[in-house]
């Protein structure tokens, strides 16, 4: 069934397939950024261009934007939509309760500010990023370039005073010079190991100046689509309280296996 693909990308491939049955008609849908929301934005794609589905789509980034576009999709900004009914993102962790760790892609400001202004989000992942405790990814925290070096100081300052294993922080690298986002800012990743308490963390870290938005995502996440190497996907809603587990059938199609990076 998978062919050439390999399992983690099979596994992201029906996570998000399993995603798209829950963009109907005429909706307006943010899409996230990652490889494996990559997946999502061409099976959005090739329901919109083979079935007619109409949606509009509010990219997270400028790279989910080019590829919206390229699939089909019609691209509008955030302030356009004004409000979208579903958002469909990947993440770097999800805890028990649907809390997240985001910003791997470094599109953690958009990727919020679009999954707060939707009815629902739906996180794609595979079975590797379901952790029983956040931490073990670097948490980013987004950074406005000017005195960031303050920042950061202010940031690990704040670290050791909370209950997390890990207190440094470092600034995330495009090469050899900073990473820059969308927005323009930098990316402080804070290597904590463990967080004990998520929402305490969110919060003061916000409070920071400097500080624009970090990458934890809480009582955000509606539902969670895990993928599976065998084509098993498994739906946890958090709101219902149910757990469902499907099998995708796919044949490896031109159109959507053929330059499967970003
Ligand atoms: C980008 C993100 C991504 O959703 C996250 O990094 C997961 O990426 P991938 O699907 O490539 O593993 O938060 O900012």
């Amino acid at each position: 069934m998978t062919g050439d693909l390999s399992p983690i990308d099979t596994a992201k491939f029906v996570a998000a397939k399993r995603a798209v049955d829950f963009v109907e008609d005429g909706m307006r849908v943010g899409l996230g950024t990652g490889s494996t929301a990559a997946w999502m934005v061409r099976c959005l794609g090739e329901l919109v261009r083979e079935d007619g589905l109409r949606v509009t789509g509010v990219p997270t980034s400028t790279r989910t934007a080019e590829l919206a576009r390229k699939v089909g999709i019609e691209v509008v900004s955030l302030d356009e939509a004004k409000w979208l009914d579903l958002t469909i993102d990947g993440a770097d962790e999800v805890d028990p309760d649907l809390n997240l760790i985001k910003g791997g892609g470094g599109a953690l400001l958009q990727e919020k500010i679009v999954a707060t202004a939707s009815d629902q989000m739906i996180v794609i992942t595979d079975a590797t990023k379901k952790v029983e405790a956040l931490g073990a990814f670097p948490l980013p925290v987004e950074v406005v370039p000017f005195g960031w070096q303050t920042t950061k100081a202010l940031v690990e300052e704040t670290l050791s005073g909370l209950d997390v294993l890990g207190e440094s922080a470092t600034l995330r690298l495009n090469g050899q010079a900073p990473f820059v986002t969308d927005e323009g800012n930098y990316i402080v990743d804070l290597h904590l190991h463990r967080i004990a308490n998520a929402r305490q963390l969110s919060l003061v870290l916000n409070q920071i100046p400097g500080v624009v938005e970090n990458g934890l995502f809480i009582d955000v996440c509606d539902i969670v689509i895990v993928g599976h190497g065998d084509g098993r996907v498994e739906v946890d809603d958090i709101n219902s309280g149910t757990h469902e587990e499907d099998r995708i059938e796919f044949v490896e199609t031109d159109n959507l296996f053929t330059n499967i990076s970003e």
